[in-house]
């Protein structure tokens, strides 16, 4: 009798466990944010989980009566780790939203789990044009390739840049980078007379660069991926390329905000093409910046930090607009056409397309109070991905 009493106790307790449980579930909203927080990528996941806890600190987490609850997994920059974590996320965490994706082959790998759950998936970083392309739950707010690769090839023969090398990560966005580069560079009556790939993971730029040297042109137009920049930069200085008359130009990804500060007078006038900078001249930018700096001790937020600030953003409103209720395909639907004001400027996602679509700026390395900063000197205004043409 009493075993049996204690049985149905426990009966009710468990069952009211599971009741609040769900309740709680219910009532959660959960984001799966998968960065690479570790390895040669680490930068990127950091500047990107810094910015994404900025939105939640400076907009609150209780949204449409859900409270929003950020799940940061480290990937370590390895597509399979992504893919792993992914599936986790989505089957014992039941994530409303899978976002981040430090690098084109992660936002790849994960993309049919996106699809096969109808989750969507906001790409923060990678940008290779085909990303959006690999399922229709991905959403992009970081920027392509193709676009800043597009605006540098309109820029440089117009400033006397008419024969040039392109050296680039062997991968993605860096094929995306030499042939969108390659292509706008032909059309405008200037060639490409070497192109070069470097391996992701580990390059020695050195022998590429004495290649570079050796053949002379009047400029080298690099990509690499962010937080590759600064070796790439040293190594220039240190051959006197820049001496030679070789002018370097490239991605914004070059002069990375994470980075530029440290690289030195030498990065002085360098020339890039961007949608992100840090020294963009709107009062919405100099808040973000100020307070990403004073939250991350004194840390100058990059493209990526944007790119995650701008994800939130559009997590958030998608949220507010399913009045709480959404599931993927609601929540998906609210997230494309959206537009607002990023502190990168005007910032649109391309219902159509699900890419972003924003300013892209030439920029030009100065300094400014003591430190080195990428400085807007030109722009052009809503570009589309390039590659969305084809
Ligand atoms: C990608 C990664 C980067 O760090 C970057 O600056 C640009 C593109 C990518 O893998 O897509």
């Amino acid at each position: 009798m009493k075993k049996r009493l204690f049985l149905t106790a426990t009966a009710v307790a468990v069952a009211a466990l599971g009741a609040t449980s769900a309740m709680a579930q219910a009532d959660t909203f959960k984001i799966g944010l998968i960065l690479p927080l570790t390895g040669q990528q680490a930068s990127t996941g950091k500047q990107i989980e810094a910015a994404t806890r900025l939105y939640m600190a400076q907009n609150g987490v209780n949204v449409a009566g859900k409270k929003i609850e950020l799940i940061v997994k480290d990937d370590g920059g390895i597509p399979d780790a992504s893919k792993r974590i992914a599936q986790e996320l989505v089957v014992n965490d039941k994530v409303n939203v899978l976002a981040g994706f430090g690098l084109t082959p992660i936002a790849l790998a994960v993309a049919p789990i996106a699809t096969q759950s109808k989750t969507p998936q906001v790409i923060m970083a990678a940008a290779t044009s085909i990303i959006t392309e690999a399922s229709p739950y991905i959403i992009r707010t970081s920027f392509t390739i193709p676009q800043s690769a597009v605006a540098m090839a309109d820029w440089a023969p117009k400033n006397g840049i008419k024969k040039v090398v392109t050296l680039v990560s062997d991968y993605g966005p860096g094929i995306d980078a030499e042939k969108f580069f390659k292509d706008r560079l032909t059309f405008n009556g200037g060639q490409v007379i070497e192109s070069l790939r470097v391996p992701l993971r580990g390059p020695d730029f050195a022998p590429f660069l004495q290649k570079v040297r050796d053949i002379k042109p009047d400029a080298l137009f690099v990509f690499v991926p962010s937080g590759a920049g600064a070796a790439v930069m040293k190594q220039f200085l240190e051959r006197g390329m820049d001496k030679a008359g070789i002018k370097l130009i490239g991605t914004g990804d070059l002069t990375d905000d994470d980075q530029l500060n440290d690289m030195g007078d030498g990065a002085l006038n360098v020339v890039t093409s961007h949608h992100y900078s840090a020294a963009h001249p709107s009062a919405l930018n100099k808040k973000f910046v100020d307070a990403f700096e004073k939250a991350n001790k004194g840390l100058r937020p990059n493209f990526m930090a944007v790119g995650g600030y701008d994800g939130m953003r559009v997590i958030y409103e998608a949220l507010r607009a399913t009045k709480g209720a959404g599931g993927g395909d609601a929540l998906l639907a609210a997230m494309k056409g959206q537009i607002f004001e990023s502190p990168r400027g005007p910032m649109f996602i391309d219902a159509q397309t699900r890419d972003v679509v924003h300013n892209m700026y030439l920029r030009k390395v100065e300094k400014k109070d003591g430190k080195l900063y990428n400085v807007e000197f030109d722009v052009i205004k809503d570009m589309k991905d390039p590659g969305k043409t084809r």
